[in-house]
């Protein structure tokens, strides 16, 4: 009988810390997978993406207080330790790091990290102090667990924007890495958050990627902004889904694109809420192959 693999779980800042220097002391090379828990196959993708490029993985699991706001979910948000640790024992992490809230935000804690640029449309401007949050845990994150590169999905667009911003302004000494977006066989994709989705919402949550898939083809076939943006919209619209976004954007600053000249890269993005679900999907848009 072959025994269970299990992950080393530390608490303690310094403790991790101290591990990751003495790991890369010796040569090795450090990949970090910081998360909320609630795993899924989209978190597996990235510690399977850190395992093949580096020596030791880090997984953190902190459901970070402070990037939730007063009415959101922080308190129903799925705490699944045991299987997460199952989940991350086959593939090769060698810690999880699994702090509190009182290590990573010491009583009287001040300070904030804020970033501009990125972070102020869309998500920015729907869940006010969401991303100083983020940018704040995930700063902290990176002093606890100095490691080489750190892994982000590429559904939460934005936000990998925002700390790519931010590890560039502060010279944060770690690369940024950003993995494809996992989905499940219809197209959704995989979130913590669609664990809350009754049944019947499940079934129309795929609007967001068909609206997406309509608009890459609207996109490519020469259509106007507008009307790949209310592509985008149709289908989250006839399954009575509302919509807090849907837009065309540059995908490296998510500012609307220039009316005329050279055309950055861009993004169609969208979020939409469920009854209480709030989900957010993305897609790269390829170069046109004529303006519209
Ligand atoms: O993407 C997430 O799970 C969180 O926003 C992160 C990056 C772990 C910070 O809490």
């Amino acid at each position: 009988m072959t025994a269970a693999v299990t992950v080393a779980q530390i608490r303690e800042p310094a403790a991790m810390r101290a591990a990751v220097l003495e790991s890369r002391a010796a040569g090795r090379r450090v990949g970090f997978v910081p998360t909320m828990g609630a795993l899924h196959a989209g978190h597996a993708s990235l510690v399977e993406q850190a395992a093949l490029e580096c020596d030791d993985v880090v997984v953190s699991i902190f459901v970070n207080p402070s990037q939730f706001g007063p009415t959101e979910d922080f308190a129903r948000y799925p705490r699944t330790l045991a299987a997460d640790a199952a989940l991350l024992a086959p593939r090769g992490v060698r810690w999880i790091f699994v702090p509190e809230a009182a290590d990573m935000y010491p009583p009287g804690a001040a300070t904030r990290v804020v970033v501009d640029g990125p972070a102020r449309r869309f998500e920015g401007e729907i869940r006010p102090g969401h991303f100083a949050g983020v940018a704040t845990v995930v700063c902290r994150l990176f002093h606890c667990v100095p490691a080489d590169v750190a892994y982000f999905g590429a559904k939460d667009w934005q936000q990998t924007l925002v700390v790519k911003r931010m590890v560039h302004d502060l010279g944060l000494p770690i690369e940024i890495a950003v993995c494809p977006t996992v989905r499940e066989a219809d197209g959704l994709a995989m979130s913590s958050r669609n664990a809350y989705l009754a049944a019947e919402e499940r079934r129309r949550a795929v609007a967001l990627h068909e609206g997406l898939c309509a608009a890459e083809r609207l996109w490519q076939s020469g259509g106007a902004v507008a009307a790949v943006e209310q592509a985008i919209r149709d289908p989250l619209e006839t399954r009575g889904i509302a919509i807090d976004y849907a837009a065309v954007v540059a995908a490296d600053t998510l500012e609307p694109l220039p009316a005329a000249g050279a055309q950055p890269p861009a993004i169609a993005i969208v979020a939409g809420r469920l009854g209480g679900t709030r989900l957010i999907d993305n897609r790269l848009l390829p170069p046109r192959r004529r303006p519209g």
